[in-house]
């Protein structure tokens, strides 16, 4: 990752904890008839988050960051006790973005004793990520539907990497109504391929080599489907061969489905993303990407 805090003009982010803090200085904002652009995220930012930051910033009066290692969104087993905090660190690359307020929560405030109420979608949450790790977007849309009561957005900004995330949000918020723009912004990558994760710091340099087979495995698919290849399960054994290759590599699901239902296609179309989640060591790394080229509508 090459971020790197940069001097700027712009004033330190202002840094709220209290849960009523925030949404009292947002209600107010809002009365005032202020924008409000609001990125989720559990930090340790990377450049794909600062490029959401970024976008924010020219979409919104005020910019506010929330910072949140959810816990509800962890499984048992799963990474919630490692995942790098760095508040600090955090706050100086936010700067750099021009971000206004930083909202990072304790647990204890988002989750108090007694908390009892969670959202779920259907349907698009069982398969995919969320088959492999069960009650995670009930966790996901619970907290952010939590942060868009209390942060109030305009317009809420989204990496496309977590591409069935972007799928459950968008389906939630219309169908609960929420008066918010969810807006997907495109997969930021590492020099060789490597899409952003703060996840990546995990991997040793060994592992951090081959997890480029994702990324690999995506242009391999393209390069089929741009050969005439419109079978979807030639395409997932030729990637499923190629990833197996490396010797830390493990496949959770290599899937084409269509970018809206999120249904598993037998055939590949114009609608059709690949999806891919592969453990590297016991990193869990997700990729996805369309499989033909959606600016000309040929493969
Ligand atoms: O994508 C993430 O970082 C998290 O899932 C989100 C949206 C901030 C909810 O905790």
């Amino acid at each position: 990752m090459n971020t790197t805090a940069k001097t700027t003009e712009y004033p330190a982010p202002k840094i709220i904890r209290s849960v009523r803090e925030m949404q009292n200085l947002c209600l107010a904002l809002r009365a005032q008839g202020k924008r409000i652009a609001f990125v989720p995220t559990m930090g340790w930012l990377h450049d794909g988050h600062l490029s959401l930051l970024k976008e924010g910033r020219q979409r919104g009066d005020v910019l506010v960051l929330s910072i949140f290692v959810n816990p509800t969104q962890f499984g048992a087993g799963e990474d919630f006790d490692s995942y790098p905090r760095d508040l600090d660190r955090d706050a100086a690359l936010a700067r750099s973005t021009g971000v206004d307020f930083i909202f990072a929560p304790v647990a204890s405030d988002m989750y108090p004793r007694g908390y009892a109420t969670y959202v779920n979608v259907e349907g698009l949450t069982e398969v995919l990520c969320g088959a492999s790790r069960p009650g995670h977007f009930r966790g996901v849309t619970t907290v952010v539907s939590k942060l868009f009561t209390i942060v109030q957005p305009h317009v809420a900004l989204f990496g496309q990497k977590d591409f069935q995330q972007l799928a459950v949000i968008r389906r939630m918020t219309e169908d609960m109504n929420l008066p918010v723009d969810v807006l997907g912004m495109p997969i930021v990558r590492e020099a060789d391929g490597l899409a952003m994760s703060s996840r990546n710091s995990y991997l040793s340099p060994s592992q951090r080599q081959q997890a480029l087979v994702l990324s690999q495995a995506l242009a391999s698919a393209r390069t089929l489907v741009a050969a005439g290849q419109r079978d979807a399960s030639v395409i997932r054994d030729e990637l499923a061969a190629r990833i197996g290759e490396m010797p830390e590599a493990r496949i959770d699901y290599i899937q084409i489905c269509h970018q809206s239902t999120l249904q598993s296609q037998d055939v590949v179309d114009t609608d059709s993303v690949l999806l891919l989640a592969v453990y590297v060591g016991k990193t869990r790394l997700i990729d996805n990407g369309f499989l033909f080229d959606r600016t000309s509508g040929r493969s």
